[in-house]
């Protein structure tokens, strides 16, 4: 089967010819892949930061939208056509841009119809890291002011939502293309991050303290975030950049991890229209380094798609 990945760790992505899985172990489903998600975490895995189970030559990809088509022994959730959704790391045989992956059964949850096989496949892990950060990290109150620095990007923008499903009063940064998405996702107010003086902006609007709490989504941006946080507030980081702890401020830098209960819930608001996630761009799995570039420098306008060639022209 073909798959994009890498011969050895931090080689250049290629379209690679891959064994076929052996068939599913008792709690293992394997799923013909329609869509995956490419982030730059990708290239984390490919230079060897990120250890996500594989040894090369692999298939990169940790995020997958596809269609189950056959079913270990001990599954009993899932039938072959079911069409599911999942960030299904450890990866057990191959990453996600391949045509066909094996996956741990309890990692996958059901794709809504309604919803694309791109977005599908470009959810899981930005949707599983605004929650989990949200809920587990900085445990955002309902009526506490929250700072959401990088709205316009895919998991900023998640997390503005599911703050805001929480009752919390958030802010958020974007760029002036990102603003009407950012502030209909329920932003009640968005500042310009290309204004150096934003987090004073955002001290103000909070009532001169700055925030109770922040989520930092821009690599590099915690520093920034940090000076809007009022004294023993909380921030949480996703680009692995903790800024030195000041004024009693909690810091945590965050990573996230597969949680299918969680990512089952938050496919449902999906489907449900409650949260929503454009994607910027959709690329064969030949054009998968290339999509990975674009990853690397930002996805302007949401994440981009790998789509295999099994995509169902309805997708
Ligand atoms: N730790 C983890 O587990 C974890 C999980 C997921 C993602 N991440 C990391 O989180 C970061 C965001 O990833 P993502 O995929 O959600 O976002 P993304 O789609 O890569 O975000 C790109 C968008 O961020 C906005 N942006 C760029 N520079 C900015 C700046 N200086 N200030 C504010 N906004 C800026 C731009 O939007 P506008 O200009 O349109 O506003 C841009 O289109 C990445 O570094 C990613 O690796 C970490």
């Amino acid at each position: 089967m073909l798959g994009a990945g890498v011969r050895e760790i931090g080689g250049r992505v290629e379209l690679l010819d891959l064994p076929e899985p052996d068939g599913p172990g008792p709690g293992e489903v394997v799923l013909e892949v329609a869509a995956a998600g490419v982030g730059n975490w990708d290239d984390v895995v490919r230079s060897g930061g990120w250890d996500v189970g594989l040894t090369p030559p692999m298939a990169l990809g940790v995020e997958v939208a596809g269609t189950v088509v056959a079913v270990g022994s001990a599954v009993t959730g899932l039938r072959p056509g079911d069409e599911v959704l999942g960030h299904p790391l450890p990866l057990r045989h191959q990453g996600c841009w391949a045509e066909r992956v094996v996956v741990d059964a309890d990692l996958v949850v059901a794709k809504p119809p309604n919803v694309a096989w791109e977005t599908a496949a470009a959810f899981p892990v930005p949707a599983l890291t605004a929650e989990q950060v949200l809920s587990e990290s900085l445990r955002v109150a309902e009526n506490e002011t929250l700072l959401v620095h990088g709205a316009g990007g895919a998991t900023g923008g998640l997390a503005v939502r599911l703050a805001a499903l929480r009752g919390a009063r958030v802010i958020a940064t974007a760029g002036p293309a990102s603003a009407a998405r950012v502030a209909e996702a329920g932003a009640a107010e968005v500042v310009d991050y290309h204004d150096r003086s934003w987090p004073d902006r955002v001290r103000e609007w909070a009532g001169g303290d700055g925030v109770d709490t922040a989520l930092n989504a821009v690599a590099g941006g915690s520093a920034d975030a940090l000076v809007a946080v009022r004294e023993g507030g909380r921030l949480a980081t996703i680009t692995g950049d903790p800024p030195p702890a000041a004024r009693g401020i909690s810091v945590a830098n965050f990573y996230v991890r597969p949680d299918a209960a969680q990512l089952a819930k938050l496919s449902a608001l999906l489907g449900e229209g409650e949260l929503s996630l454009p994607v910027g761009a959709t690329l064969p799995l030949a054009e998968a380094a290339a999509a990975l570039e674009r990853a690397v420098r930002g996805a302007k306008g949401g994440p981009i798609v790998l789509l295999t060639d099994q995509r169902p022209s309805n997708g």
